[in-house]
């Protein structure tokens, strides 16, 4: 008999359902990467567990033995571990997955089918697990790929059935984790604007903490898709056992953090379901976002360098590549500037040293102009009464200038007053017979209609056809979803999921025709990271608070999960600091300038002259090297951070008073880390303001050994609030 694809289905199937009366041998499946290992285990009655994720063995066989050696009470279920838990059969926990199939039933049981393993190269792997419901026609694969030498592990499932109807699927989790330790210790974020990155740390308790976003766009706003899970004690950055969590997916998201009657604990992390049930049509898959995880043995700072390593490697988009340091001029003008304004501000970029000029908000719009947030937005075109001979000749006034152009767009939304939502009312998000409710007087455009996903596109696009020498865009985005609706989609329970399709499509169009251009994913700050958008850009800026003191910390938390090449850190006038502290803060990521150039002093510019050549210098250390978090500003008076080059044998420590109480400074040396114990090194500090000089010795020399051990005191003190020190080993 010839194999059609449904003879080929009906013989598969009778195969499985014939071994099913059989009990099937236990299949091990390690994942191992360099220092860990995750492991999937099939057991006789087919059912796909984790049995093991920690530390890596040198003996395979012996992940089997692992979970013999827990006496903990009975699983009643056999699915306590499953690595893809559903709902209706016996599972007694949060499901991954949840489905209504055709005839209305709601169980579902996956079944290993098979497993097979890939090298994609020599450095990464992908795990493809086949499973199957033995009732229904229904298919799942989870997937789990693994870079060996960064420890990361990206997890998501493929779903699809071949039902004779559609099947709804309620819940739909990218994948599970199932840890066992004597206790969790769970680190969250939450913000605001203004105050992205707030941590908070516990200690899990029985039951379900989640970790969500039902905001639609913007959707890290208050709760980032980002955490970290300590096993046994709370991890320090040298020691301890940490699992880093991010979701890759820039929408509505849900992580559950489930803790269980055996005490162990199961993470679960995919789209939100929040109103969000989804209809699958029979042959279609449905791809969930990857999970991304990476586990540490040795703290959090491993952890981080790790995922710092990968993100430039393998998902950043350009992230071994330069970046290009800025003067953007938000904040030197806001909305009130004309061309000669700019021309003088483009003067400015060039006697400042910086690579290129950024033109913010208020260029666009004119029958209701630009001129504040209240209007304007959606219609892109150059305002005539600020700029009447167009961006062109901004962009050849730069070239004259000798830098480069940048340009701000916010494409995915729309102002009431603006021409855009008079002409295309059905492409604005909202509830047609409720009032309309705004978030920073804005509406956000329907990016799930392949009609608004060609005006976004175009907006850029046009940008890019008309001003060839375009050099950066930034690219915000200030508004969350109210009123979830979206005139031309059929299924209303789709949108949030298609809304977020819809911008990635988008910025794959743009990608394709424009590689390489550096792109600020910014979101009224940084409300919107996540490893799925930075796919797509260079960089994103982590707040609008630019507030040096706040931006410490923030710039701390995030630099747990995204590496200092990515992280935008302008130099503006919040905050009280003087110059010197704002660009050290600012240095310690991708530096910018958002200030009043011809304000500053005269010894001003020079320090910040003098301060973007020593960036220069320094940048590909800051950015491509590794970053050592030495004493952390949350409980320390001087936090104290340092980047280290591959050879070990040039870095820069960056050192900042916190704390303005009686004689707070850095009273105790701060250890250093990550040198080589055997080499020597000078210390020089740079960045020194005009007219003062530094006590440090430059000349003198100390052993790796001595600067670990010991430690160097920055002499960091009131007066003396930030210190940048080179570090350099002597041949
Ligand atoms: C957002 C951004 C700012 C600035 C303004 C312009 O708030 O985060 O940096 O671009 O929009 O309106």
């Amino acid at each position: 008999m010839k194999r059609t694809r449904a003879t080929g289905w009906i013989f598969s199937t009778a195969l499985f359902f014939l071994a099913q009366g059989a009990r099937a041998q236990t299949v091990t499946i390690p994942v191992e990467t360099r220092n860990n290992a995750l492991v999937f285990q099939a057991d006789a009655n087919r059912n796909v567990g984790i049995v093991y994720m920690g530390a890596r063995l040198q003996d395979k066989n012996e992940y089997a033995l692992a979970t013999g050696m827990y006496k903990q009470t009975s699983d009643y279920s056999g699915v306590a571990n499953a690595a893809y838990a559903t709902s209706g059969t016996r599972n007694l926990f949060e499901p991954a997955l949840s489905v209504t199939h055709v005839d209305g039933n709601n169980s579902l049981d996956l079944q290993y089918v098979r497993h097979e393993s890939k090298q994609l190269d020599n450095n990464t792997s992908l795990l493809s697990i086949y499973l199957k419901d033995p009732v229904y026609n229904f298919e799942v694969t989870l997937f789990c790929k693994s870079w060996f030498n960064e420890d990361v592990t990206e997890q998501w499932s493929e779903i699809k059935h071949n039902e004779k109807g559609k099947v709804t699927l309620h819940k739909y989790a990218s994948a599970g984790l199932y840890l066992k330790a004597s206790s969790y210790w769970l680190r969250q974020y939450h913000g605001d604007w203004a105050r992205e990155m707030q941590p908070e740390e516990a200690k899990l308790t029985h039951g379900i903490k989640t970790v969500d976003s039902k905001l639609g766009t913007r959707a890290n706003l208050f709760q980032p898709s980002v955490f970290m899970v300590s096993l046994d004690k709370p991890a320090t950055e040298d020691e301890g056992t940490v699992l880093y969590g991010a979701l890759e997916w820039s929408g509505n998201f849900r992580v559950d953090l489930e803790l269980d009657n055996r005490d162990n604990l199961r993470i679960m992390a995919g789209i939100n379901n929040y109103a969000s049930p989804y209809t699958l049509q029979p042959g279609e898959v449905f791809t969930t976002p990857a999970f991304l995880s990476v586990l540490s043995t040795k703290g959090k700072g491993a952890a981080s360098r790790q995922l710092h390593n990968w993100a430039r490697n393998y998902k950043i988009l350009d992230g071994k590549g330069t970046r290009l340091t800025l003067l953007n001029n938000w904040e030197a003008t806001y909305f009130d500037f004309n061309e000669n304004k700019l021309k003088e501000l483009l003067k400015d970029t060039r006697k400042l040293g910086v690579d290129l000029f950024l033109l913010d908000d208020g260029w666009f719009a004119n029958k209701y102009p630009r001129n504040n947030d209240n209007a304007g937005l959606g219609d892109w075109g150059e305002n005539k009464k600020k700029l009447p001979n167009g961006i062109a000749t901004l962009v050849q006034e730069a070239q004259q200038n000798q830098v480069k152009f940048g340009i701000w767009v916010e494409p995915e939304m729309v102002n009431p007053k603006s021409e855009l939502y008079e002409q295309h009312p059905d492409w604005v998000v909202k509830q047609v017979s409720r009032p309309e409710h705004y978030f920073r007087n804005q509406l956000v455009l329907d990016l799930s209609n392949p009609a608004v996903q060609d005006f976004v596109f175009g907006v850029v696009d046009n940008l890019f056809t008309k001003n060839p020498a375009l050099a950066y865009i930034k690219w915000d985005c200030n508004a969350v979803i109210y009123n979830a609706h979206a005139a031309k989609l059929g299924n209303q329970s789709h949108f949030y999921v298609q809304y977020v399709q819809g911008l990635y499509n988008v910025l794959k169009r743009l990608r394709a025709k424009y590689p390489t251009v550096p792109m600020m994913l910014c979101s009224g700050g940084g409300g919107r990271v996540d490893y799925a958008a930075l796919q797509y850009f260079t960089e994103f800026w982590p707040s609008d608070n630019t507030d040096p003191l706040e931006r410490i910390f923030m710039q701390w938390e995030y630099s747990y999960f995204y590496p200092s090449v990515s992280m935008s850190a302008h130099v503006t006038d919040w905050g009280k600091q003087p110059i010197k502290f704002r660009t050290d803060v600012a240095m310690m990521g991708k530096l910018g300038f958002d200030i009043v150039v011809s304000h500053l002093k005269e010894k001003d510019l020079q320090f910040c002259q003098e301060a973007l050549k020593t960036y220069e210098s320094l940048k590909p250390v800051i950015w491509q090297g590794d970053q050592y978090r030495l004493q952390s500003p949350a409980d320390h008076d001087v936090a104290s951070l340092l980047y280290l080059n591959e050879a070990r044998s040039r870095g820069v420590v960056f050192n900042y008073l916190v704390n303005n109480r009686y004689e707070a400074g850095s009273v105790l040396p701060i250890r250093l880390k990550g040198l080589d114990a055997k080499k020597r090194y000078t210390l020089k500090e740079v960045n020194v303001f005009p007219g003062t000089s530094s006590g440090i010795d430059s000349s003198k020399s100390y052993s790796g050994e001595f600067l670990m051990t010991v430690g160097f005191n920055p002499d960091v003190k009131q007066g003396r609030n930030s210190v940048v020190i080179e570090i350099k080993a002597v041949d």
